[in-house]
């Protein structure tokens, strides 16, 4: 299994994994042979990349959740956002159904490390991003060992945390240039509303809406709406801070492409006691994997091969390949164990 970007797509390649849309339809099933008319769709449909190889390797890498409930949970978002942009609320029940799931996944599935292999399209990226950055508060919360009631308002405060977007007109959100001042203080007032829409729901804890009001904070005061430090930010908006960063890093926008796992992380330790909590960033970088599957890197002796497997943090398999060309995962090739240190250089991802 490995990722590649559409522009690199060639007929004949295989799709290791099932390509959704944002409302939960298949738009292309896992082992489709790829035609020309089909990687037009992609494009069209603004699919920054895809998982090539065989579906059967790839049904082998264990996520944190389900394909199933993954588009379950993008799809009830894409539902309940909607009815938010038309009649100003929306039902929480299916939301919350789909987030308890998605705690009981993440807990039986907690000595996988994790990685977060969805592929979305241009026009999906919130809901992705919110499933995404509840997944990842998810992890947190369980290393935190907060009890099964907290975890659920940590998790439902992570997946609506943007909620208040529904109320930021499309030619901002979607801007695919850099935002001017008058767009940027705009686009902030998203943390607001999406507390204000939060606290209209009496069955939902203050602390999710209050995820929401904070989620743009940072401990050093440098974030907004209010410039809050340390402490004064809830516990549960800076975790979801943390997994909001990350996924935004890693995620191709309309703007710019995704920067790699590995930087991302990099860049998430850089920050650590000036933007973030010391403390939610050493548990973050224990638990998400810099390389995930499906990667090609360079050894430092120069070797290229493809990651096959995270058995544990700081662990990675790699299944060399006879040359950087080499498009599809060599099923024979000899295999080499790496140990990476948080503090060292590891492999370059081509
Ligand atoms: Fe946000």
């Amino acid at each position: 299994m490995q990722i590649k970007r559409v522009e690199a797509l060639k007929p004949g390649m295989q799709l290791a994994r099932t390509i959704y849309t944002s409302d939960g339809r298949i738009l292309l099933s896992a082992g489709t042979i790829l035609r020309e008319s089909y990687i037009k769709r992609l494009i069209e449909f603004g699919y920054p990349a895809v998982y090539i190889g065989d579906p059967a390797v790839a049904a082998r890498v264990k996520e944190p959740i389900s394909e199933v409930t993954r588009h379950k949970a993008m799809k009830v978002l894409h539902e309940g956002f909607s009815a938010v942009k038309v009649g100003g609320t929306f039902d929480l029940a299916p939301i919350e159904d789909v987030v308890y799931s998605m705690i009981d996944e993440v807990i039986i599935n907690s000595d996988v490390a994790v990685h977060l292999t969805d592929i979305r399209s241009h026009d999906d990226y919130t809901f992705g991003h919110s499933v995404n950055v509840c997944v990842l508060s998810i992890v947190m919360g369980i290393a935190l060992e907060l009890d099964q009631r907290n975890l659920a308002e940590l998790a439902m405060g992570a997946m609506l945390h943007d909620v208040g977007k529904t109320q930021i007109p499309e030619k901002i959100l979607l801007k695919s240039s850099k935002l001017n001042a008058v767009e940027w203080e705009e686009m902030k007032r998203h943390a607001r509303f999406g507390f204000d829409l939060l606290r209209l729901k009496p069955e939902l804890s203050a602390k999710a809406a209050h995820v929401a009001y904070q989620h743009h904070e940072r401990v050093n005061g440098s974030g907004y709406p209010r410039g809050l430090v340390d402490d004064e930010i809830h516990l549960f908006a800076r975790i979801a801070s943390v997994a909001d960063t990350y996924d935004a890093m890693t995620s191709d926008r309309v703007y710019r492409k995704g920067v790699p796992p590995h930087l991302a992380l990099q860049a998430i330790a850089g920050l650590r006691g000036l933007q973030f909590d010391p403390e939610l960033v050493d548990i973050f970088l224990k638990s998400v994997v810099p390389y995930p599957p499906g990667c090609k890197v360079e050894l430092a002796n120069g070797d290229v091969g493809m990651v096959v497997d995270n058995p544990r943090p700081g662990e990675i398999v790699v299944r060399l390949m006879p040359h950087e060309e080499a498009d599809e995962l060599e099923a024979e090739g000899p295999t080499v164990s790496l140990y990476l240190r948080a503090d060292a250089v590891g492999p370059r991802m081509l």
